[in-house]
C-alpha cells in the first residue's frame, strides 16, 4: 500500500480524540498534528508517540502548514467551541474569521487532497471553504449530519433493542437546530419503526439536542464525533463508496441549490463521489427547505 498521511489542524478535545482513534486504528502511515497552540499539538505527538510499542506503524508528529503537502487528508477541527447555552452558529463570525487565515495556508501546500471539516458551524464552514478553494465539490466535505444520524439510530436501537447498526435512519440538513429527522423512511430490514408520534418526537429531539445536553454535562464533545470522522477517512482511504450523511454542496436536492447540508452521500478516495435523492415526504420536503434557507441566510449576514 503507498503512504497515507492525515493532517489534523486543531489539536483541541475534538482533534486530539480524532488523532487517537486513528492511531489506534492504524489508519494512516503518518499523522500530523497543526494548531496554533504549538505546545499543545506537540504534548500531544509526544504522548502519542510513547503509545506506538503497543500499536503499529503510525508516525506521528506536531508539524507546520508545509506538512499538509502530500497529505491525503486534511482534517480541519480548529477554532471555537460552544459554551453551555451557546448555539453552533453563535460561532459563525469567530469561526470564519479563523478558516479564512487556516485555508490560505493549507492552499499555499496542497492542491490536491481532500479537506474534511468538523468545525462548526461545520455547513458554512465547509460552503467557505470550498468558495475559498475552488476545489471541486467533491474533494471538500463536512462532517454534516454524519454524527447526529449516529445518534439518532443509537436512540432509535435502544428504545427497541435492536443493534443500531442495524438501523436505518436519518437525519439531514443543518448540522444544528434546523436539522430534521426523515422518519418516512427509517426502517429495521425493510420493516418500519413502531413509535406513536410522542415517541419519535422524543427521539429526535434527544438526537437534536444531544450536544447540548453533553456540554452541559462536561463543557464538549469529542468521542463519538472521532469515529464518525474515522468512519469517513476510513471510507475515503478504502475507496469504499460507503453512504455516509455528509455535508457536500446540493444542487436542485429536491429543490434546493447552492448550499452545504448533510445528505446521504456515497464516499469513495475521491472524496464525494454521488449524492443520494432520497425520497421524502412533502413535510420533510418542506423543513429541508427551512433549514436550507436559514444556512443562507447565515452565509449572506457574513458576506455583506
Ligand atoms: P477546542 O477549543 O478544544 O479546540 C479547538 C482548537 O483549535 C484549540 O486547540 C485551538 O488552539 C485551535 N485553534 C484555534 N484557532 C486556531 C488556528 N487559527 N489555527 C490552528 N488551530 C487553532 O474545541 P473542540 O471541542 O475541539 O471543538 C472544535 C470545533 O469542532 C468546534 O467548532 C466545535 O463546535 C466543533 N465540533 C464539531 C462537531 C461536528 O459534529 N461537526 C462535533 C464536535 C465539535
Ligand atoms: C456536536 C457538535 C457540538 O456534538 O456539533 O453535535
Amino acid at each position: 500500500m503507498s503512504k497515507t498521511k492525515i493532517v489534523i489542524i486543531g489539536v483541541g478535545a475534538v482533534g486530539a480524540t480524532t488523532a487517537y482513534t486513528l492511531l489506534l486504528r492504524e489508519r494512516a502511515n503518518e499523522l500530523v498534528l497543526i494548531d496554533a497552540n504549538k505546545s499543545k499539538a506537540k504534548g500531544d505527538a509526544i504522548d502519542m508517540n510513547h503509545g506506538l510499542p503497543f500499536l503499529g506503524r503510525t508516525k506521528v508528529w506536531a508539524g507546520e502548514y508545509e506538512d499538509c503537502r502530500d497529505a491525503n487528508i486534511i482534517i480541519i477541527t480548529a477554532g471555537a467551541a460552544q459554551k453551555p447555552g451557546e448555539t453552533r452558529t453563535d460561532l459563525l463570525k469567530r469561526n470564519a474569521a479563523i478558516f479564512e487565515s487556516i485555508m490560505t495556508e493549507v492552499l499555499k501546500y496542497n492542491q490536491d487532497g481532500i479537506l474534511l471539516i468538523a468545525s462548526n458551524p461545520v455547513d458554512i464552514m465547509s460552503y467557505f471553504s470550498w468558495r475559498k478553494s475552488q476545489w471541486p465539490i467533491q474533494r471538500i466535505i463536512g462532517s454534516g449530519t454524519l454524527l447526529d444520524s449516529s445518534r439518532f439510530r443509537y436512540l432509535i436501537g435502544e428504545e427497541l433493542g435492536i443493534d443500531p447498526r442495524s438501523v436505518h435512519a436519518h437525519i439531514i440538513g443543518e448540522h444544528g437546530d434546523s436539522e430534521l429527522p426523515v422518519w418516512s423512511l427509517a426502517n429495521i430490514a425493510g420493516t418500519r419503526i413502531p413509535f406513536d408520534e410522542e415517541t419519535k418526537e422524543r427521539i429526535f429531539t434527544n438526537t437534536r439536542d444531544a450536544a447540548y445536553e453533553i456540554i452541559s454535562a462536561k463543557g464538549a464533545t469529542y468521542y463519538a464525533i472521532a469515529l464518525a470522522l474515522d468512519r469517513i477517512c476510513t471510507a475515503i482511504l478504502h475507496d469504499e463508496g460507503a453512504v455516509l450523511n455528509v455535508s457536500t454542496l446540493l444542487q436542485d436536492y429536491h429543490g434546493v441549490s447552492n448550499v452545504y447540508m448533510g445528505v446521504p452521500c456515497v464516499v469513495d478516495r475521491s472524496g464525494v463521489r454521488e449524492v443520494l435523492q432520497l425520497e421524502i415526504s412533502e413535510s420533510e420536503r418542506d423543513q429541508l427547505h427551512r433549514s436550507a434557507q436559514k444556512l443562507k441566510e447565515l452565509i449572506q449576514s457574513i458576506e455583506t
